[in-house]
């Protein structure tokens, strides 16, 4: 496995953005929204450097299926959803990828009457998408490679390691090669 971010890198990084939000953030009827699972370690470490009086609440989604490296369907909870109306909502995901997950989630937000909407990814794929939609703040931007660690799994393992690597094939795991591999 090939570390791409240490532990180091994030925390700082994480920091200064914790910084920029904060600078932004009104003092009331803040409202944080992890799209879990992935979300776990980067909502744990921001929403620790942020002051002010906040809810936190969490989204359950999935659009990467097993041992799939590549996207399927997004599944999530709507009634999971925490009720946002009138709230500052700041969104928080992993990583943003095809773009998907975030978007819809946004669309399911905004949907519910906030007073207004933010989103942070700690990560961006460096890949083309399809959604005009973009997250207002991003951590670090990487290469179109699938990566593990800091919340971030490959079929539900490696989400404790406290820096971000990249998966390479034959890394206790085979990894599906063909599109048709691929678990929908
Ligand atoms: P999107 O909907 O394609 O933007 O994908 C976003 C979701 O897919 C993220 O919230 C992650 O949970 C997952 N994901 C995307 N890329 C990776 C990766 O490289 N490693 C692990 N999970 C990923
Ligand atoms: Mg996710």
């Amino acid at each position: 496995m090939k570390i791409l971010l240490t532990e180091r890198q994030i925390y700082s990084r994480v920091r200064e953005l914790a910084d920029e939000i904060q600078s932004s953030l009104p003092r009331q009827d803040v409202f944080v929204v992890g799209i879990l699972t992935g979300c776990l370690m980067f909502l744990a470490d921001l929403v620790r450097h942020l002051d002010t009086p906040m809810r936190i609440g969490f989204v359950v989604a999935q659009s990467y299926h097993g041992t799939a490296t590549t996207a399927g369907n997004l599944e999530y909870n709507v009634k999971s959803l925490p009720d946002v109306a009138g709230k500052h909502v700041l969104l928080v995901d992993d990583i943003f990828d095809s773009g998907q997950t975030l978007a819809r989630i946004a669309d399911e937000i905004a949907a519910c009457q906030p007073a207004s909407v933010r989103s942070a990814v700690l990560l961006e794929k460096d890949v083309q998408r399809a959604t005009d939609f973009f997250p207002d703040l991003v951590g670090f931007r990487i290469p179109a490679e699938f990566v593990v660690g800091y919340g971030l799994d490959f079929d539900g393992r490696y989400r404790n390691l406290p820096y971000i690597a990249a998966l390479d094939a034959g890394d206790e795991y085979s990894l599906p090669t063909a599109k048709g591999d691929v678990t929908p």
